[in-house]
């Protein structure tokens, strides 16, 4: 593996500029050690708006391009998920550090692909599974390895959004970023890939890996013939999960766009048998709920605030600067595409998979 050229400035390159690249850049701007250099989408128009937005010099309309010019040293790939493979793949044959958006892949296999492409090239590999940012999953994590709670029996985890019944974000009917996500050929694995990914690592990145997976998906029918335009709308919009843990604890893991007075809420509870451990992101992102100790036979609860906790951009340019991989990984992306996977053969099958 070849090793890490230490890097004062980190030059990076975003590709795929639209909703989701603006967090991205306005995150950059924040951290030291970082430039933000060039801007990279299909649409001319989107990336020269961008980039204007926010103070960036050079812009391009495929990753070839960007290549060709080679004067960065990581990418942020924000494009539609049937992109993430491919473009990742591209950027580290040519040795650029790669931070790649969720869901890492489209299935497990391409998945791989990209851990053995970034083991290859030896460079730095993140995928943004952004939940990680919030100091209360992190503080969790760690009170669950502590053994505070006890061996885990039981877990509870949900991501609940609504765009689908309301215009909490707009509306999806005449918006491309929430169409492609409602259509498999447009490279969505629906629900389940756009935001279930987050609510897998939010419940397995303290509870530990899932062994066994029973899943339900469905897509509703929410529009003529089902279809707007070029947009087949037929991804799942809701995903149900009965899971059995390696430690042997069982679990529901569900998610759904169609929860109304919900725009983004991740939940998790996590029983154990000292006590149980909760998150609600609309109660708070930086502090968690615990019964333990005295409080469980009083079925009493406190909230513990929590220390802050550096975001994956900031982890992701720390590594890339100091040559220390930090998480969340390429593998760890790979490894919860496994379970997406799972969840997805279970439903075609009717019966619980392994995972
Ligand atoms: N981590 C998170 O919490 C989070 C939140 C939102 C979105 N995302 C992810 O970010 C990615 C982008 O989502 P979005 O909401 O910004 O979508 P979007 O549709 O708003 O933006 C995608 C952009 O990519 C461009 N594009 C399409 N094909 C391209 C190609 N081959 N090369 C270069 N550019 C191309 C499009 O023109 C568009 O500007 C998705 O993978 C999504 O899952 C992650």
């Amino acid at each position: 593996m070849p090793s890490l050229k230490k890097i004062a400035v980190v030059r990076v390159a975003i590709i795929g500029t639209g909703g989701m690249a603006n967090s991205h850049a306005k995150r950059y701007k924040d951290i030291k050690g970082c430039k933000l250099v060039a801007a990279v989408d299909v649409s001319r128009e989107r990336v020269e708006k961008f980039s204007a937005e926010h103070g960036i010099a050079n812009v391009f309309n495929s990753v070839d391009e960007l290549l060709a010019w080679n004067e960065f040293d990581a990418v942020s790939i924000v494009t539609p998920d049937g992109f993430h493979a491919a473009q990742s793949i591209q950027c580290l044959k040519a040795g650029k550090h790669v931070l790649c958006e969720k869901p890492l892949a489209l299935n497990h296999a391409d998945a791989m692909k990209m851990v053995v492409a970034a083991k290859k090239a030896g460079v730095i590999n993140m995928v943004n599974l952004s939940y990680r940012d919030w100091p209360a999953i992190q503080a969790v994590q760690a009170v669950i390895a502590s053994g505070k709670i006890g061996d885990i029996r039981h877990v509870e985890a949900s991501y609940l959004q609504s765009w689908i019944p309301s215009k909490v974000w707009g509306d999806w009917r005449t918006t491309s970023a929430w169409l492609w996500r409602l259509s498999t050929k447009h490279g969505s694995r629906g629900v389940l890939g756009d935001v279930g990914v987050h609510i897998v690592d939010f419940a397995t990145f303290p509870a530990g890996p899932i062994k066994s997976v029973y899943g339900k998906l469905k897509a509703f029918d929410k529009a003529k013939g089902n279809r707007v335009g070029e947009y087949v709308l037929d991804a799942n919009d809701s995903a149900v999960m009965t899971v059995e843990f390696a430690n042997g604890a069982l679990g529901t893991i569900h998610t759904t766009r169609w929860s109304g007075g919900h725009a983004n809420r991740l939940f998790l509870k996590i029983s154990g048998t000292k006590g149980s451990v909760e998150i609600d992101s609309e109660r708070s992102t930086n502090s968690y709920k615990i019964s333990a100790g005295a409080d469980l036979d009083k079925a009493q609860w406190k909230e513990v605030a929590c220390k802050p906790t550096p975001n994956n951009y900031a982890r992701f340019i720390k590594s890339i600067r100091t040559g220390k991989q930090d998480q969340p990984d390429f593998s760890r992306g790979a490894e919860v595409q496994k379970v997406l996977d799972a969840v997805i053969a279970s439903d075609a099958k009717g019966v619980p998979i392994k995972v």
